[in-house]
């Protein structure tokens, strides 16, 4: 058996050959099709990796024996994925045609239901010690997502949100799902109850950091690097942090109320896109949100400090929370 090499690409490696070995029925193909479509179209697999890296780290044992559950994760991640775009009628996802896009809406809800099945389908096949622990945590998480993909669909009909109220939304649609990853891995590990809640607690703030940097990379990021669509969040008026801190300063409050009037009239997409950018720019909000996802980012860091644990381990997790609010896509 392989011990863990600390880095992100043995991890994701190990994560997409088991991927890749999972196979569907011959019935009903059209299911499946949009389901290999999805899992074969790259993402950065973080989330299995984040739960594989907390077992190594904690266990010292070879990764194989905690697949199922990561596995789990990230064909959860990737049912929301499949919703999510609808919901935010998205067209482009890792670069290619959202599956509603690629086929239809029906088509997106069916596949992404049979994802939610196959994840735990998948969770089921973790060892029966931790099945109970393990069941209970995922599915308190899963709530936990849809509880905040509600309120982030409620707050785009909201004229503003406070920055608690956003955070707590992403804490909810995002953030506790990579905690849920890191505890699983935890678990698998036979750790004792402080070190699944440190890992929990980085998880979370991690989780943060990504989110508010995926606001950022949704206003300011590159197309072809980020592999969705910029200014998707601005045409849905979507309460990301930018637009939160904006609403906070009297001017830019009304400058944005000012650019969706004449967005509601005129309908032209590129014209808000810029005028809203503008407004944020007009406050520095750019810099602002880096340098906030940074603290999150150093508030994980915290979180495992006290956690023992190999040197090269603890370098790898520390890198991996500054990834996630500096990264490009
Ligand atoms: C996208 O997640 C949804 C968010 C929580 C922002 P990722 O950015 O992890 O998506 P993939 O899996 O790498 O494509
Ligand atoms: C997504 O938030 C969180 C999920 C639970 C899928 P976003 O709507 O910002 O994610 P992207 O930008 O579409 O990946
Ligand atoms: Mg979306
Ligand atoms: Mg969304
Ligand atoms: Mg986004």
């Amino acid at each position: 058996m392989e011990k863990a090499e600390f880095t992100v690409d043995y991890f994701s490696g190990e994560v997409e050959s088991a991927l890749s070995r999972i196979s569907y029925p011959a019935t009903a193909p059209g299911l499946y099709a949009p389901i290999s479509y999805t899992l074969d179209g790259g993402g950065k697999r973080l989330r299995p990796v984040l739960l594989l890296a907390v077992f190594a780290a904690v266990s010292g044992r070879a990764v194989e024996e905690a697949m199922p559950q990561a596995l789990a994760v990230e064909m959860f991640h990737n049912f929301t994925l499949l919703h999510d775009d609808v919901m935010d009628d998205a067209d482009i996802r890792r670069g290619r045609p959202a599956v509603h896009r690629r086929w239809n809406a029906s088509v997106a809800i069916l596949s992404g239901d049979a994802m939610l099945t196959l994840s735990s389908q998948l969770l089921a096949q973790c060892p029966r010690h931790i099945l109970p622990e393990a069941l209970a945590l995922f599915n308190t998480t899963a709530m936990e997502v849809y509880q905040g993909q509600q309120l982030d669909m409620e707050f785009q009909d909201m004229h503003s949100v406070s920055e608690a109220d956003y955070l707590e939304m992403i804490r909810l649609k995002t953030s506790v799902l990579l905690a849920c990853a890191c505890a699983l891995g935890a678990m698998a590990a036979d750790s004792d109850n402080a070190v699944r809640k440190a890992f929990y607690e980085y998880g979370l703030n991690l989780g943060l950091a990504f989110q508010m940097r995926d606001d950022w990379l949704d206003t300011y990021g590159d197309p072809a690097v980020f592999g969705k669509q910029i200014g998707g969040d601005i045409l849905n008026r979507k309460k990301t942090w930018l637009y939160t801190k904006a609403c906070e300063d009297v001017d830019a409050a009304k400058a944005l109320d000012a650019a969706y009037a004449g967005y509601k009239a005129d309908g032209d997409e590129e014209k808000l896109i810029a005028a809203v950018r503008e407004i944020y720019d007009s406050l520095e909000l750019g810099e602002r949100l880096v340098s906030q996802a940074a603290n999150y980012a150093a508030d994980a860091r915290r979180n495992i400090a006290c956690i023992e644990m190999d040197e090269r381990a603890r370098e790898f997790f520390n890198s991996l929370a500054d990834k996630a609010a500096t990264r490009d896509h």
